[in-house]
């Protein structure tokens, strides 16, 4: 039997404009996880895969599923790149405590844990680039023009400035910091969102791209934060972040009273985080301060909450 595992995630700053080219900082979040366990099949169906995915309600064997499936396409990519041809009797089951379509990355984390299972299973070390980029082939059935920035902070699994078309740049916050993520409960449909921005930027491109370029500054300013370069504020930076992402309009009622609550509960700042219309708003607390803004967002409709410390 072999398992692998890999975490969900936030994006801190720059969601949407990554999509365009900018920088966006994103961070693991080790409270959640995707598991993935391999074990020796059925042998009287052999060379196909049992996939078990109660969470998703998915109970299938391979050769039934599509190729748009993000299940059967990564459990074909990682079988391709092992270079299994015929696999023997299989069984995968795929267990995860991230959320499903909220922005945690769950999608990505799904694959990276069957990808490292696989590997596991069959003896044969995927590289994490290697690991990125077959996880990066199924986002691409989420929408159809994703940056890479869940796959790859999914993979590396540590807070990473990163850049569509560069190489993963992994960094470690001078000073450790906590965020409380609250989960507004309604589903963040990714792909509509990005349509909706692409099709902003379509209508109104000088205003749309003065958007994103505000958002880099933001980013680049929280790098040098990190570096311990100058002082900033990153409560500030993140309050800015989600006034831009809602002129972007991919905030909601409910994500800007989560935003709302978790400052008035003490929070030194907040915004949504990931594609938005739902999903996640994130709070940046002093440690003491966690419960208070967990209780303020649970008040104000958050379905969970989850503190976690972002540290390297
Ligand atoms: O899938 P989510 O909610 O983590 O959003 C991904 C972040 C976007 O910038 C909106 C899309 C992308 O591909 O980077």
């Amino acid at each position: 039997m072999a398992r692998g595992s890999a975490p969900g995630k936030v994006i801190l700053l720059g969601e949407h404009a990554v999509v365009y080219g900018r920088p966006a900082l994103a961070v693991p979040v080790r409270q959640v996880r995707a598991e993935a366990e391999v074990r020796p099949g059925d042998s009287n169906r052999p060379a196909d895969v049992r996939v078990h995915a109660p969470e998703a309600g998915v109970d299938a064997w391979l050769s039934d599923m599509a190729d748009a499936d993000p299940l059967g396409r990564i459990l074909r990519l990682t079988l391709a790149e092992l270079q299994v041809d015929e696999p023997p009797a299989l069984e995968v089951e795929i267990r995860s405590t991230i959320p499903i379509a909220g922005g945690l990355g769950s999608g990505a984390a799904v694959s990276v844990a069957i990808i490292r299972a696989l590997a596991e299973f069959f003896h044969r070390p995927i590289a994490l680039d290697r690991q990125s980029a077959l996880a990066y082939e199924v986002e691409r059935l989420h929408h159809g023009n994703p940056s890479g920035i869940d796959n790859t902070v999914v993979v590396y699994d540590q807070p990473v400035y990163f850049r569509r078309g560069e190489g993963p740049r992994p960094f470690r916050p001078v000073q450790p910091f906590h965020l409380v993520i609250g989960d507004s409960g309604i589903a963040s449909p990714t792909a509509q969102a990005v349509a909706l921005v692409a099709q902003q930027r379509e209508a109104r491109p000088d205003e749309v791209d003065s958007i994103f370029d505000r958002i880099a500054s933001l980013v680049v300013r929280a790098r040098a934060m990190f570096e311990g370069v100058f002082e900033f504020d990153l409560g500030t930076l993140m309050n800015q972040n989600h006034e831009l992402l809602r002129m972007l309009r991919v905030s909601t009622a409910e994500l800007d009273r989560l935003a709302a609550a978790a400052r008035r509960g003490g929070a030194l700042g907040a915004k949504l985080s990931g594609a938005g219309l739902g999903g996640n708003v994130i709070a940046l607390v002093p440690a003491s301060a966690a419960p208070a803004v967990a209780a303020a967002m649970t008040e104000a409709g958050a379905r969970r909450t989850i503190v976690t410390e972002v540290a390297g």
